[in-house]
């Protein structure tokens, strides 16, 4: 089979080399990729928002199945665009419909639906440009601190915390007066959780649904979680306290499913809303009860760097399946090994940065463009924001690499991974250096 995988991220590398690593995949296309894709697969210029050109590109490379890595195409419509076209109807995409899509698009559309089908999540309430006084008025009777959210896509930059109330007033005004444009034009303000994140990914084809490996990413930029927020700085799979192999893991995921996972399913199925792809819920898990932060519509960054090296079951099969609605026969299996990554960033980020800086990857590395493996640890680089440029490799992205180590315990995990970043150089490189240890086990005391 000839694939197209959509997107230029870590996130994409990791799915690119799950899918080249199927005896199913002919050939993989990848649009546009990034320095590490084009070691699983051919690189294309492609913009994932030119649908002509993704039409014309599937048609002529007789593509047997396109696989959406980020939400801009989805929230776009791409998936309609192919089932509206006679030639391009046949192709199976993975990614769910514009409809779908809104579950990420729109915040205020992801608290209806929740709140349409009994979905745990945080008491709310949705303003309009005109509604100022109103969502003041709301903002009066919560505790703080106030959570509020531009109602659109807004680059992951949309989510603002204010401690006072005083302060959400002027974030609210600011965001109503279009401080994130028409994104902002609508703003949710909802009640704080307080409680551990965790972001639990399913694969559905609309009717069956199956749960990959949860993770949980970094998403400040500094060590103990300080700083701006990034688009995550490390993740790690699984998590313990949703490890359905523990007691309590197997006891809090079988709440996620009941009380979300299949709600979530069949609420889309019951408002006819076609979904083949994947959901990542956003999860709170506060004192064992799980509630949703926010649905997304596609795999995470960086946690799917942690996700797809633990599923060893096929990756073209899982694609397909969701693609074409026969999950029901796909067995997923996953490895038992601990998962964890170490983002790699260029100095500013999240601010201002530059790019076209070399990398100097691990030796064992083989050849230059082919990095993805190290043999000298368990570790994998995955490629970010990197280009190849004249035989190097250089950054080209605030994210740079994510440096996936796997082991037996999450100890050896971290210590693959860390090694493995040892080895790995460019101008300004940063990052965290406590990927994971909020998870690590506490030491007991030593018995007297
Ligand atoms: P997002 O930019 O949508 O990924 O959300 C940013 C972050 O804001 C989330 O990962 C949470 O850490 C935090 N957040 C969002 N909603 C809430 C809430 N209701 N209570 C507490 N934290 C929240
Ligand atoms: N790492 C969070 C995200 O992909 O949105």
């Amino acid at each position: 089979m000839t694939i197209l995988l959509l997107g230029s991220g870590g996130r994409e590398h990791a799915i690119a080399r799950s899918l080249a690593a199927s005896p199913r995949c002919a050939r993989l296309f990848i649009a546009p990729g990034n320095a590490g894709t084009a070691a699983c697969g051919t690189n294309i210029e492609l913009e994932t928002g030119n649908f002509a050109a993704i039409r014309a590109f599937v048609l002529s490379h007789h593509i047997g199945l396109v696989v959406v890595g980020p939400e801009e195409p989805l929230v776009k419509g791409l998936v309609d665009f192919f089932e509206a076209d006679t030639e391009l109807k046949f192709v199976p995409v993975v990614g769910p419909s514009q409809a779908g899509a809104r579950l990420e698009g729109s915040k205020d559309f992801a608290k209806a639906f929740m709140s349409r089908h009994s979905i745990p999540t945080a008491a709310y309430r949705t303003f309009a440009r005109e509604e100022l006084a109103a969502g003041r008025d709301f903002l009066r009777t919560l505790q703080p601190p106030y959570v509020l959210k531009a109602d659109g896509l807004a680059a992951g930059k949309g989510v603002v915390i204010c401690p006072s109330l005083g302060e959400a007033e002027a974030e609210l005004e600011a965001m109503l007066g279009g401080k994130f444009g028409g994104a902002g034009a609508r703003v949710v303000v909802e009640e704080f959780l307080s409680g551990i994140e965790c972001s639990v990914f399913v694969a559905t084809d609309g009717a069956d649904y199956r749960i990959l490996p949860v993770a949980k990413d970094y998403k400040r930029v500094g060590e103990g979680d300080t700083g701006p927020n990034t688009g995550g700085m490390g993740a790690v799979s699984p998590v313990p306290f949703a490890d359905p192999r523990t007691e309590a893991g197997a006891g809090f995921m079988a709440r996620v499913e009941e009380r979300i996972i299949r709600p979530t399913v069949a609420g889309l199925a019951a408002e006819k809303i076609p979904y083949r792809g994947f959901l990542f819920i956003g999860l709170m898990n506060v004192g064992g009860e799980p509630y949703v932060i926010e649905y997304n519509v596609r795999m995470g960054d960086p946690e799917t760097e942690v996700v797809f090296p633990r599923i060893t079951s096929d990756a073209v099969e899982l694609m397909t399946a969701i693609a074409t609605g026969k999950l029901a026969d796909y067995q997923l299996e996953v490895s038992p090994q601990v998962a964890a990554t170490v983002v790699c960033t260029s100095a500013g980020y999240p601010g201002e940065y530059k790019k076209g800086y070399p990398i100097l990857l691990p030796d064992a590395a083989p050849g230059a463009l082919d990095a993805a493996a190290s043999p000298a640890t368990d570790a994998i680089v995955f490629h970010a924001g990197t280009a190849a440029q004249e035989n190097r490799i250089v950054t080209a992205g605030g994210r740079v690499l994510a440096v996936t180590g796997l082991g037996a315990t999450l100890d050896d995990a971290l210590a693959a991974a860390y090694a493995t970043v040892g080895q790995i150089s460019f101008e300004g490189m940063n990052f965290r250096r406590d990927i994971g240890q909020d998870l690590m086990p506490t030491p007991q005391p030593a018995a007297r």
